[in-house]
């Protein structure tokens, strides 16, 4: 399978055999986590973050240094040509010739597409507005994998801000790809939209909304918890309507089977209490420690 030049731009734009390719991949990677390796030398990354991320841009950074590459970049825009007005489209036009693959993550929809129309090099999404953020979805099922074996036959509940945030858009289409049962866990005024849940439905899922854990906890192999994206709600009072909604701590986990593996992105700020951590179920900073791996197999496959 070649990836090489590849642009990430969409989950949806891989099938399941390539998604495989690249969980084997991540899991080959797993010996230069601490060894390092010389796979990317003398390639370099530009690293474009016009909005903040702690995991992502420092993972793939991460990723590059243990695979023998450079990185150059920026984490605040206003340190960049950005601040005198530059377009993203001619930066692009310019870092595509300093640098063999592009990160960006972006406030604005659609805009880490528009910029792969004009690179030369792959151009990889690490977050776009509300919409997608595919190398999360990757690493969140390679997270399952990894826990579980199989993705195929799980149960798994995705709760949290399924209105704004663009991780769980990009889970549920990755899901889509295996034979799975979604239980979606979300008041109604954070629900997923319609047309996401059309295309699932299209894609044969089985799809069940409850407004509540305790609804669905016993029945969950996965519970995938997200925070409430305060700064995506175009008004400031629906999001005091839905503030705190979810407080997940070890009681709300009381009739969960033995197995249940948490998962969250991160960062979270206070959907998941503290107490969690201890609990056989806690996997969400393991998932970062996937994440790794799973970058390190993506530049790896485009940029070699
Ligand atoms: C997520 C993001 O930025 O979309 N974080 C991440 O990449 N790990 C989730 C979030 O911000 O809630």
């Amino acid at each position: 399978m070649d990836f090489s030049g590849r642009h990430i731009m969409s989950i949806q734009d891989f099938s399941r055999d390539e998604l495989e390719h690249i969980f084997k991949v991540a899991s080959d990677m797993e010996k230069y986590v601490k060894t390092g390796s010389d796979t990317l030398k003398n390639k370099i990354l530009a690293s474009l973050f016009f909005e903040p991320s702690t995991r992502t841009r420092f993972s793939f950074t991460s990723a590059m240094y243990r695979l023998g590459g450079n990185v150059l970049g920026f984490d605040d825009p206003e340190m960049s040509s950005k601040a005198k007005g530059e377009t993203l489209v001619d930066s692009i036009r310019v870092i595509d010739s300093y640098a063999d693959a592009i990160v960006i993550r972006h406030t604005i929809e659609g805009i880490v597409e528009l910029a792969a129309e004009y690179s030369n090099v792959p151009i990889i999404n690490a977050g776009s507005g509300t919409l997608g953020h595919p190398t999360q979805a990757m690493l969140d099922l390679f997270s399952i994998l990894r826990e579980k074996n199989t993705i195929d036959g799980l149960t798994i509940g995705i709760l949290g801000d399924l209105k704004y945030g663009r991780s769980v858009k990009s889970l549920a289409y990755g899901l889509a790809n295996y034979d799975v049962k979604l239980v979606l866990i979300a008041p109604e005024l954070l629900r997923m939209r319609r047309d996401i849940l059309e295309d699932l439905s299209e894609a044969g899922k089985s799809i069940r909304e409850v407004p509540y854990l305790e609804e669905t906890i016993s029945d969950l192999d996965i519970l995938y918890v997200t925070r409430i994206q305060e700064e995506r709600f175009p008004d400031p009072s629906e999001y005091e309507k839905v503030k705190g909604y979810f407080i997940i701590s070890k009681k709300s986990l009381k009739s969960a089977k033995d197995d249940l593996i948490v998962l969250h992105p991160l960062p979270r700020v206070g959907e998941i209490s503290t107490d969690v951590d201890s609990t056989k179920h806690a996997r969400y900073f393991k998932q970062s420690y996937y994440g790794l791996m799973v970058r390190m197999a993506l530049l790896s496959l485009i940029m070699s």
